[in-house]
Parts: structure tokens; C-alpha cells; sequence
């Protein structure tokens, strides 16, 4: 059968996200040869009034910094993919509008419009989902019936706590199948986060370590070194738990924590996220540690009696045979003194030790998400030289070294590919269907479900003041009672050699 073109759809065009993330993801698919000319046609759809050469220059504008001399031309050749059609969120003529423009396009590629493929990516805040979702469905639907399809792709916050998150989901499930809408977590389009479960089920060497019996906890750790930054107004309403911690921390969670899936389909890893997400305990208020750094509240568009924590270390623990007593101590803050999101594996210590190193520290896993993706081991070996005394030292595969010739992707390139060029490329060699999956990198309804029954209470209990944040200078490493909840979640510092 043959595959239609493809139209892009960025409702928001205007907007800081498709700015920072969607537009130059698509410039990069794009430059790489995946988006082809004689196929695609990109449309921003946003409220501001503009011209196809007005939104084209504003794109060119931040994306030329990035551009060498020699990808001039691609870019412009890119820029010339890009239409724009202005209308309102809310009423149908800017849509049948838009409807108008993309059959155009369709047509001028000689595509029938059942075999066409549209994509709507929803860089939009999430009180306007049901109604833009609903004039999609109304005025821009392509009839599907040779094989096209239309997909939606909307972005977090997915709700504020589960009975917001239950509306949401309910309201757009009127509106759309699951297997047409692709609810975006970046962290999941990470290098090493989809490395993950590589890592965990093809090396036999993790295999028979991964549990409780070896595992004394488990950190799952980001940290920003800005503060909210021009964003105070959306983030004082959520907070960084709902920010970072609900959504990209626990997708990693699930990751780590996880049984292995019958196979790498999507509905088999995302059964088994659910699984694992279901078996978390409810969060008790003693194993969690709030903060907010001082000058948060400076920020105009932030409450001056804002309890939203900026910072929050929460721990998680697992109801299974896997798990049980193993804490997962997930930890997110802004403003603190550096970036990084990690993930660290700390072992139990060795029984019968012989050397009397244990001071010294564990064994420890990390995993590196960024910047500079690497993975080390934390061992404890022979200090070299004549002197027989153990040192701590490190095997370290750092990805900047290994894979030099590798252009690690961006996460949103990763996912709008796995989101439209899929089907294409499935067509042509399943193999690929089945490694990459469509939706294995998005989330399920029913995971986005539990994801906040396991926070909604702790939520509510900062939303109505009973939990109230510490506040931390900017620049530190946050509250230190943090670090007490950690020493007493049994982490144990290791120091280096
Ligand atoms: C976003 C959050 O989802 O992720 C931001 O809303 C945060 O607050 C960002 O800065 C972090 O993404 P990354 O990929 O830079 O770690």
C-alpha cells in the first residue's frame, strides 16, 4: 500500500516550546535526510497574526545560531517547508482554515487524502487540549482509510493530580483513540534512558544483582543550576513534583525498577510499567523533604505566599518480591549548584570483609543522563604500587570518549520519529517496527493514572500548607536535612580516590 505525505502540525508555533525544543527537533530530523521534501509540509498554527515569511524568519532567527556555514541551505530549504495559519484555539474557522491548507498541500503531493499522515503537535498549555483537540477532530480529521492516520502529540503537565489528570484523559479519550494520541515524556527519548533496558536484560551480569538481596537503595537525582527563570507564573502552580519528579524521574523509575517485559512491544513494556508504578507504597510524609531557594518569590508572577516547593526529595518503596525494603529515593531542584540527572545504584556491603575497606565505600552503579552521558562503576581495588591497601577507583564508560563518531539525539528528535515516521519505515522493514516500538516511548493512560494516585496525596498535603518547604540558598545543594533523609534511607557516602 502506498504511504500519503506527511503534515506537521505545530499548534503553538509561536510559543517558548516550540521555540526551544519542537522546531529545532524538526530542523535536525529534517538536516538528517528523516523529514524528505517531496513528502512533508510543516504547518504552525498559533493565535498571533503572521505571514508564512514572518514565522519563517522568527525560526530562522533561533536556529541560525546553531547552523554552520555549510547547513545555510539546508535550513533555508527547511524554512520553505513551513507554512502558518493564525486562528483561535477555540472556534472552527481557524481550523477548517488549517484543514483548508493542509488538504491543499495533500493534493499538491498528489496524495489521497485516506492514505495522508497528520500530525498534530500540541505545544500548547493543557487548558487548552479539550478544545483544541476537539476542533482537531471537527474540521481536520483525514478520512484513514487507505492506511493514513491522524495522531495527536500533547506534552505534560498531563492534569494537576489524578481527578484533573481522570478529566483530561476522559475528555480527549472521547475525542481520540490511545492509539492515536502520544502523550510525551522527553526524558524518554533520552540516549540513556532508552538505554535502559539494554542495560538491564541483555548484560547477564546485572541480571542476578538486580534486587534486593545485593541493592541497598537507589537514587533517582536532577538538578538545575537556574532557577524557574521567566517561568515562575506556570511553575508556582505546579511545583517541582508535579514539574519534574510525577513525570520524568518516575518514567525512570518505572525503567529501573521494572520486571523484564515478554517482549520489547509497546503494550508489553508499558503492562509492566504499570505493574511496578501499582506496587509503590503510599509516600509517607517523614520520607519527604521539601525546599524552595531564596528569591523564588521575587519573581512578579509568583504568589509572595507561595508554599511550591523548588526543590523535593521523596522516597518511594516497592511492594515486591524485587523490592521490598529497597528505597528509591527520587531527588529534583532548581537553583541548586549544578546540572546533572543521574541515576546511582549503591550495593550492599560485602559480608565477611576481609580487608577492612567498607570505610572506604560501596560498590555503586551510575548511570549519567546528562550532561556528558557515561556510566561508571564505583569498585574498590588494590592501590597500585607496592603498598597492599584498597583504593576506590572507578570503570568509567563515558560516551563522549567511546562513541566519538555518534551524534547522540536530542530526546524530542527521537520521539516526533518514533511518533510519525514509524509507520513508513515499518512498511518497508518490520524489524524496526519492533525494536523502536511507536508508542513504547509514550504514556499510557492508565500509567499516567497511577503515576498520580502515587503522588496525589502528597500533593494535596502541599497544596493545603500542611508540608512546607525549607527554604535553601541558590547555588547550594539544597536543604541539608535532605542529605539526613538520605543517610537515614541508607545511603551511604563513598569517597572518591
Ligand atoms: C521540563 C520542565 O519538562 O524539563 C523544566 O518543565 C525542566 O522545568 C526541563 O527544566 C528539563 O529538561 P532537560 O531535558 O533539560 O533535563
Amino acid at each position: 500500500r502506498e504511504v500519503g505525505c506527511l503534515s506537521i502540525i505545530v499548534l503553538g508555533a509561536s510559543g517558548d516550546l516550540a521555540k526551544k525544543k519542537t522546531f529545532p527537533a524538526l530542523f535536525h530530523l529534517f538536516a538528517q535526510g528523516f523529514l524528505q521534501e517531496n513528502d512533508v509540509h510543516i504547518f504552525g498554527y498559533a493565535r498571533t497574526k503572521l505571514t508564512d515569511d514572518d514565522l519563517r524568519a522568527r525560526i530562522r532567527g533561533y536556529l541560525q545560531k546553531g547552523v554552520s556555514a555549510e547547513q545555510e541551505d539546508v535550513l533555508s530549504r527547511f524554512l520553505l517547508l513551513i507554512k502558518y495559519v493564525s486562528g483561535s484555539y477555540d472556534s472552527a474557522d481557524g481550523f477548517q482554515l488549517l484543514n483548508k491548507a493542509i488538504s491543499e498541500h495533500e493534493i499538491s503531493k498528489k496524495s489521497h487524502p485516506g492514505n495522508s499522515r497528520r500530525l498534530f503537535y500540541l505545544a500548547l498549555p493543557p487548558s487548552v487540549y479539550p478544545s483544541v483537540c476537539r476542533m482537531i477532530r471537527q474540521n481536520c480529521m483525514n478520512p484513514s482509510d487507505l492506511g493514513g492516520w491522524t495522531r495527536i502529540v500533547v506534552e505534560k503537565p498531563f492534569g494537576k493530580d489524578l481527578n484533573s489528570a481522570e478529566d483530561l484523559s476522559a475528555q480527549l479519550g472521547e475525542l481520540f483513540t490511545e492509539e492515536q494520541l502520544y502523550r510525551i515524556d522527553h526524558y524518554l527519548g533520552k540516549e540513556l534512558v532508552q538505554n535502559l533496558l539494554v542495560l538491564r536484560f541483555a548484560n547477564r551480569l546485572f541480571l542476578p544483582l538486580w534486587n534486593r538481596d545485593n541493592i541497598a537503595n537507589i537514587q533517582i537525582v536532577f538538578r538545575e543550576d537556574f532557577g524557574t527563570e521567566g517561568r515562575g507564573g506556570y511553575f508556582d502552580e505546579y511545583g517541582i513534583i508535579r514539574d519534574i519528579i510525577q513525570n520524568h524521574l518516575l518514567q525512570v523509575f518505572c525503567l529501573v525498577a521494572m520486571e523484564k517485559p515478554i517482549s520489547l512491544k509497546p503494550e508489553h513494556v508499558r503492562d509492566e510499567k504499570v505493574k511496578v508504578l501499582q506496587s509503590v507504597l503510599p509516600i509517607k510524609h517523614e520520607e519527604v523533604i521539601l525546599g524552595q531557594y531564596e528569591g523564588y518569590k521575587d519573581d512578579p508572577t509568583v504568589s509572595d505566599s507561595s508554599n511550591a516547593p523548588t526543590f523535593a526529595t521523596v522516597v518511594l518503596r516497592i511492594h515486591n518480591e524485587r523490592w521490598e525494603g529497597v528505597p528509591f529515593i527520587l531527588k529534583a531542584g532548581k537553583a541548586l549548584n549544578s546540572r546533572k540527572a543521574e541515576i546511582r545504584v549503591q550495593f550492599k556491603d560485602v559480608p565477611g570483609d576481609i580487608f577492612k575497606c567498607q570505610k572506604q565505600g560501596r560498590n555503586e552503579f551510575v548511570i549519567r543522563l546528562q550532561p556528558s552521558e557515561a556510566m561508571y562503576m564505583k569498585l574498590t581495588l588494590k592501590k597500585p604500587g607496592l603498598e597492599m591497601s584498597t583504593i576506590q577507583s572507578e570503570l568509567d564508560l563515558s560516551y563522549g570518549l567511546r562513541y566519538q563518531e555518534v551524534k547522540i539525539p536530542e530526546a524530542y528528535e527521537r520521539l516526533i520519529l518514533d511518533t510519525n515516521y514509524i509507520l513508513t519505515t515499518a512498511l518497508f522493514n518490520p524489524m524496526f517496527d519492533s525494536i523502536r516500538g511507536d508508542q513504547q516511548h509514550f504514556v499510557r493512560r492508565d500509567e499516567l493514572k497511577v503515576a498520580w494516585e502515587i503522588f496525589t496525596p502528597l500533593l494535596h498535603s502541599i497544596d493545603d500548607g500542611e508540608l512546607k518547604p525549607i527554604p535553601y540558598k541558590p547555588g547550594s545543594r539544597g536543604p541539608e536535612e535532605a542529605d539526613e533523609l538520605l543517610a537515614k534511607a541508607g545511603y551511604v557516602q563513598t569517597h572518591g580516590y
